[in-house]
């Protein structure tokens, strides 16, 4: 092996490894984005669709099948499936967040209308599930169609979670594990159930993409206080000024002085924000080492994810995956 590929990075090396494959999958979510019937919906989703994005989650699915020795054609409309399910999320987040950038473009609910993004999101869910019904394996469906009620369920939560000091790790730990390791975990479940691999290797898929997902959600958290735009293309403190109690937040909280927890209190409870208000809360970061602490955990996460790949076979796709956890963390310093 060269230097050049044991420096590149894992999501590369992944998307290397299952090229062929991803092209299929990539083949079939732009012929299913299509609609003949409404030009707005195709406008949407390659707006957002061919921008990218890391495809992360479809790579998670097909490698997971991989693993599991699938030889079969049904895993390509699983990660399709599921690259969807995505989607749709980011297009109600985006109207929910009132977030002005996605994928280093202006969101849809920017370019063109919130109820835009609302039914083309809508759209994509329904296109979701026609998909997921295709393999014809029950076992497959209830993962996914589980999964989009979780998602769901933790964006509701989140809603009610927001603005309220009182949110503490537990909560916080519930929503991420619902909005964002759902998808992860059904991404690496489904991979090893359509390859009928034993429970324990289907279980530890689960458990990896689970613990995986956490750490991904904790480090997007951190990167919206220490990101920079042009690197995440999404805009930094968006969560600030969206009042979300992210972990490095309940950290900095659960610390605070009396003075310290006023400031909070007026900005996150009561969202009377100012010019400079940003950077104080960057600053009480600081002091209380909550991005630090924040990172640690998240890096607790990505071990608990290496950890449950012991059960896998030994193949070079586990070590890829091994590698991602590490990889996942690295996006914050
Ligand atoms: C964004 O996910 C939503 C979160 C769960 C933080 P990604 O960072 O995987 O988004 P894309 O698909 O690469 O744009
Ligand atoms: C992303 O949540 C999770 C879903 C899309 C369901 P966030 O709101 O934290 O993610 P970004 O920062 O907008 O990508
Ligand atoms: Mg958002
Ligand atoms: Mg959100």
């Amino acid at each position: 092996m060269g230097v050049n590929e044991n420096v590149q990075k894992p999501l590369d090396r992944l998307a290397e490894a299952l090229a062929s494959e991803m092209e299929a999958v990539n083949a079939l979510i732009r012929q299913r984005m299509a609609s003949r019937h409404a030009p707005r919906i195709p406008e949407v989703t390659a707006h957002l669709i061919e921008a990218g994005g890391k495809r992360l989650r479809p790579m998670l699915t097909l490698a997971a099948a991989k693993l599991a020795g699938y030889d079969g054609p049904y895993h390509v409309h699983l990660a399709a499936t599921v690259e969807f399910i995505h989607t749709a999320t980011l297009l109600h987040d985006d109207v929910v967040d009132e977030s002005r950038q996605r994928r280093g473009r202006p969101t849809a609910n920017l370019l063109w209308d919130n109820k835009s993004s609302v039914l083309v999101g809508d759209y994509l869910f329904a296109r979701s599930f026609q998909l997921m019904v295709e393999p014809g394996n029950l076992r497959t469906l209830e993962i996914l169609a589980n999964a989009s009620a979780t998602i769901a369920e933790g964006e509701v939560l989140q809603l009610t979670a927001a603005q309220d000091l009182g949110t503490d790790e537990s909560v916080y730990l519930q929503v991420v594990r619902g909005k964002t390791a759902a998808l992860f975990s059904a991404a690496t479940e489904v991979g090893g159930v359509i390859a009928g691999a034993p429970e324990a290797q289907v279980r530890a898929l689960f458990d990896y993409g689970d613990a995986l997902g956490i750490a991904f959600q904790i480090v997007d958290d951190l990167l919206d206080y220490g990101g920079a735009t042009e690197t995440i293309g999404k805009n930094v403190g968006d969560d600030f000024r969206e009042r979300k109690l992210t972990l490095p937040v309940i950290k900095a909280v659960a610390s605070a002085d009396p003075a310290e927890r006023a400031f909070w209190a007026r900005v996150i409870e009561a969202g009377d924000q100012h010019d400079g208000d940003l950077e104080q809360a960057l600053r009480l970061l600081d002091r209380h080492g909550s991005m630090r602490a924040a990172r640690a955990d998240a890096m607790d996460w990505a071990e608990r994810a290496k950890s449950a790949l012991a059960e896998l076979p030994d193949h070079p796709v586990r070590d890829m995956l091994s590698d991602l956890a590490d990889f996942v963390v690295s996006r914050v310093a």
